[in-house]
């Protein structure tokens, strides 16, 4: 595996590939890999013939108040799932390349960005953005994979490839979890034990949701109490969001019959946790709020 850091011999060695004919597979991570991400590298692993992953803690999607000096780096044992799991190029830019004295363009998607995480962290969008553009841009990869764990963020991610024509075809694979239903993350790290035993509350009312709706359930605002009343069963968990929204456009449905995603966020001291499931009701239209 190579190992390449920086910007224009990441691009030089795609270019190469392209010439030949190569097909290029992309998965981008900020490290502290898991099975999460094994995931997206064994799928690309199987439809293409090179693949890269990147790790770069990109640190303009960090708010100041964030978690970025603390985000976790373990570099070798990263380095080491991305070889066994049969990585050709590990790229690690640093902030310093990626982001040069005089750097300033902003890439904006503002629809889709508006609710839920971006409105809690104003400034992570607008960095996944332009973080997202520029290893588009330096590794040319003719497929990109990404996680529905980070719902918003693939949402994002499709709109701007098709308005700025990118010409990478993403692809968007489902959310690994702990047996217990937390979805894996990066962060679960910081958890201590006793938040470790509450954090599954988040999936199980998601679950609550998904199974009203089942049931046949067609109340946005009783789906959302339902899966309230669920969480509050845990302590210490405060909510931020628990959302039934269109799975598209990202914005909130009180009534639907045909497809939802039911987005959540909480915290847990001071933890953040995401999470969502796609709901799938046959027959009808959505209508949104
Ligand atoms: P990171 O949190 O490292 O995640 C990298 C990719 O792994 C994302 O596409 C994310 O959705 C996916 N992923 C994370 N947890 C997952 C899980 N439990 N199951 C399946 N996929 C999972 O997301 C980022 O980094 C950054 O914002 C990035 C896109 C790299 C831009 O900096």
């Amino acid at each position: 595996m190579k190992i390449i850091r920086t910007l224009p011999s990441m691009t030089a060695w795609s270019e190469r590939l392209r010439r030949e004919g190569v097909t290029i597979g992309f998965v981008p991570t900020m490290g502290a890999l898991h099975d999460g991400h094994r995931s997206l590298i064994r799928a690309a692993r199987l439809q293409c013939d090179a693949l890269v992953v990147s790790i770069f803690v990109n640190p303009t999607q960090f708010s100041p108040t964030e978690d970025l000096a603390k985000y976790p780096r373990p570099i070798a044992k990263d380095r080491s799932l991305c070889r066994a799991e049969g990585v050709d190029v590990c790229f690690e830019p640093t902030a310093q390349a990626m982001y040069p004295e005089g750097f300033q363009t902003v890439v904006t998607v503002p629809a889709i960005t508006k609710l839920w995480e971006g409105a809690s962290r104003p400034h992570h969008f607008g960095g996944v953005a332009v973080v997202v553009t520029k290893l588009f841009g330096m590794v040319r990869p003719h497929v990109a994979l990404f996680g529905q764990k980070d719902y918003q963020q693939a949402a994002l991610v499709r709109q701007l490839v098709q308005d700025l024509n990118l010409g990478v075809k993403i692809q968007i694979r489902p959310t690994v979890r702990e047996q217990d239903g937390l979805a894996m993350s990066s962060r679960n790290v910081y958890l201590n034990t006793d938040e470790r035993m509450i954090a599954p509350w988040l999936s199980r009312a998601l679950r609550a949701g998904k199974q009203a709706i089942e049931g046949g359930m067609k109340d946005g605002a009783a789906i959302e109490r339902s899966m309230r009343k669920t969480i509050e069963q845990a302590p210490a968990i405060q909510v931020e969001y628990l959302a039934l929204c269109d799975p598209d456009s990202l914005e909130p449905l009180t009534r639907f019959t045909r497809r939802a995603v039911i987005l959540g966020a909480i915290r847990i001291g001071s933890i953040r946790l995401i999470d969502n499931l796609l709901v799938n009701v046959p027959g009808g239209k959505n209508r949104a709020r």
